[in-house]
């Protein structure tokens, strides 16, 4: 009910709607109608009463909730189930529980801050609360096990896109799926999946986004290697309505992958990449080495020329530019 108030509120565009009106749409008395507005206040919403005019919302404030990502959420299923949590370990270790008990395709775990944030490869992400976006997607796709890490691109890839038409900014791929601004990074993807040898039973893409961090919110040795959406673009972003263009965009492209198979999202990857041709160094659970990138398989793995002539092909690992 609250989240149909917001929405009733949303769509007035800064004008008043009554409180008999909205007691008349949605079959509630006007006391009904009142204590949902308070409750909308105490989470942060401005909302000005006139007892002639009824009310009106003036301005949203910057917040995670179920009803604020759900309110003007445009998708069919992601997202329609949204787990907030003001505090988690990791929003995907709380994807893989919800998911294990029967959480269905399309739900989201978010949280305002995570105190185990995981990174790719081992490695911990720091997640403070109120300036990024922390959260992860149950899928339950119909395809084989072997496939899987195809998922890693539908998701960075649709991130990629999603990102550029909420900020207008030029963001760029790097193997697998760092997003990169300005040659720093700006949101990591950790998949984790759950399968038999011949079914998966879920994935969970983990996404962070660096949202409103300002340069003195890392640690001085990150500043050259991190950046914001925020320090890239010069202004501040409402969290929720980034969170609300990446599902939609990501919706679209998983039924295309689904349906038309991965050629199409290794071909929208390789026009957003700004690895391949560059002299790379690869750090994989095999060794390090350096090389050029030449390119990626069919299956999404990256294929670097060695100063030997020989061609590697780097299934997991991490990849930074090489600097001459
Ligand atoms: C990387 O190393 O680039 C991947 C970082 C993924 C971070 C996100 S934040 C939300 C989700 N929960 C986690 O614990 N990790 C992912």
């Amino acid at each position: 009910m609250k989240q149909k108030i917001l929405e009733l509120l949303s769509q007035r565009q800064g004008t008043f709607i009554s409180g008999e009106e909205l007691s008349n749409m949605l079959n509630i008395s006007r006391t009904a109608v009142w204590k949902h507005i308070h409750s909308l206040k105490e989470e942060g919403y401005r909302i000005l009463a006139s007892p002639r005019r009824g009310y009106v919302l003036t301005e949203r404030p910057d917040i995670l909730t179920e009803t604020e990502i759900r309110s003007g959420l445009e998708t069919r299923v992601f997202g329609q189930k949204v787990a907030f949590f003001p505090l988690l370990d990791s929003t995907n270790e709380e994807a893989k529980r919800l998911a294990a008990a029967g959480a269905p395709e399309g739900t989201v775990v978010v949280s305002e801050q995570q105190q185990q944030g995981k990174g790719r490869i081992g490695r911990q992400w720091a997640s403070p609360p109120k300036i990024g976006l922390w959260f992860t997607l149950i899928l339950r796709p119909a395809v084989l096990p072997v496939h899987a890490a195809q998922l890693t691109f539908v998701s960075a890839v649709a991130v990629c896109l999603a990102l550029k038409e909420a900020t207008g900014l030029p963001f760029t791929l790097k193997w697998p799926n760092d997003l990169i601004l300005d040659g720093k990074k700006v949101c990591g993807i950790l998949t984790e999946l759950s399968a038999e040898i011949e079914k998966i039973n879920f994935i969970v893409v983990g996404i962070g986004i660096n949202v409103n961090q300002k340069q003195e919110d890392w640690p001085s040795e990150l500043r050259n290697m991190a950046v914001s959406l925020q320090i890239a673009a010069g202004r501040t972003f409402h969290r929720a309505a980034i969170l609300q263009v990446i599902l939609a965009k990501y919706e679209e492209l998983y039924h295309n992958y689904l349906q038309n198979g991965f050629a199409p999202i290794l071909q929208a990857w390789r026009e957003l990449n700004s690895t391949l041709g560059q002299e790379v160094v690869v750090k994989s659970p095999e060794g390090s080495f350096v090389g050029r990138a030449e390119d990626v398989n069919a299956d999404g793995c990256l294929l670097v020329r060695k100063a030997s002539g020989e061609l590697e092909t780097v299934i997991v690992g991490d990849v930074s530019i090489r600097v001459k």
